[in-house]
């Protein structure tokens, strides 16, 4: 029987690349070319599955360019660059990488944190530019991390582990805010206590955003969201850009209305709002919150175990659109 024929949207690890050769006729993309919305829909056609990255974007228009499609897995536990209704009303299925990231993630969050309160980026341009030349009682002091208050704005798997380090490492109290409360058992282990959005902007100390991407959570921290902030706070956006608005982020950082922030997420990524490149007290990183070699390997694998649990079984493993599996 001949193998399926499957898109490699993108450059992944040459052991993925084999596996997806054993079990599929392949095109590939190892030289990690930038194409369009076009070139991608004629790189489609003919075939079936498409393993992707959070950056193509998979909707009607693509749909219905590539009507053999069938299946496309997400290297990435965020989906918001499938339009998951018109897949559905496609029959195409959705696929992404849950939990593998999540430890990963929140260490990479905490990490944003600290860089951010304790003024780390800032500091080391300072001492690279050979500023430094001498000690001082107040020389990039910061802010305080241990026995703070930990604001999370979404708890999911990501937000909770974000809450156990800040609880159990850090001595801090943890308030968050998110769509649904946490079970006790849950909350009791992140030892977290549930609050309305403005008590958590108002209170936290340090807030954290790790809540999904859609039209509900487009700007949810814009200039009103900001301004309830302490003056002393920091933001740390490891979500998805768009959750910020990050021109008013800049005005606010730029005006001294919050002390701080770490974005590793962007409005229009790969490009940074100018205004944030102006201003000091922000650490800036590109998209790397779930990015160590074993974790980034572990999604590539599990994105392909989507495909091949799908096309050769009729199983995926992490469906995000279940009910398209009814009729296949
Ligand atoms: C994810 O998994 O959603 C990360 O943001 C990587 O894209």
């Amino acid at each position: 029987m001949a193998k399926p024929a499957v898109l490699l949207a993108r450059a992944v690890f040459p052991e993925i690349l084999q596996l997806l050769q054993e079990h599929f006729d392949l095109r590939h993309n190892q030289a990690d070319e930038a194409w369009t919305p076009q070139q991608l829909a004629a790189r489609l056609q003919g075939c079936t599955g498409a393993f992707t990255t959070g950056s193509e974007r998979i909707d009607a228009a693509l749909l219905d360019a590539c009507p053999q499609l069938k299946v496309c897995a997400n290297m990435a536990v965020g989906f918001n660059n499938f339009d998951l209704k018109a897949m559905t009303a496609h029959g195409v299925l959705g696929t992404n990488t849950p939990d593998v990231l999540t430890e990963t993630t929140a260490d990479f969050g905490f990490a944003l944190l600290m860089a951010t309160a304790r003024r780390i980026s800032e500091s080391e341009h300072f001492l690279r530019a050979g500023r430094w030349d001498r000690w001082r009682y107040d020389m990039f002091a910061g802010a305080e991390v241990h026995g703070t208050t930990l604001g999370i704005l979404g708890m999911g798997r990501i937000g909770q582990g974000i809450a156990r380090r800040g609880a159990h490492g850090f001595g801090m109290k943890v308030v968050y805010h998110n769509r649904s409360r946490l079970p006790p058992e849950l909350e009791a282990d992140c030892r977290a206590t549930y609050v309305g959005k403005d008590e958590l902007l108002r209170t936290a100390d340090h807030l954290v955003l790790v809540l999904p991407y859609s039209a509900e959570s487009h700007h949810a921290m814009g200039a009103a969201e900001l301004a309830l902030m302490k003056p002393t706070a920091t933001l740390v956006n490891i979500a998805r850009g768009g959750i910020v608005d990050d021109a008013a982020l800049a005005a606010a950082l730029r005006d001294k209305r919050i002390a701080a922030a770490g974005l590793d997420v962007f409005e229009g990524e790969p490009k940074v709002h100018p205004d944030l490149l102006q201003v000091p007290n922000v650490v800036l990183t590109p998209h790397i919150a779930s990015a160590t070699i074993t974790t980034r390997m572990a999604m590539a694998r599990l994105a392909a175990d989507n495909l091949i649990g799908f096309l050769v079984h009729g199983k995926p493993l992490t469906p995000l659109n279940p009910e398209v599996l009814g009729g296949s």
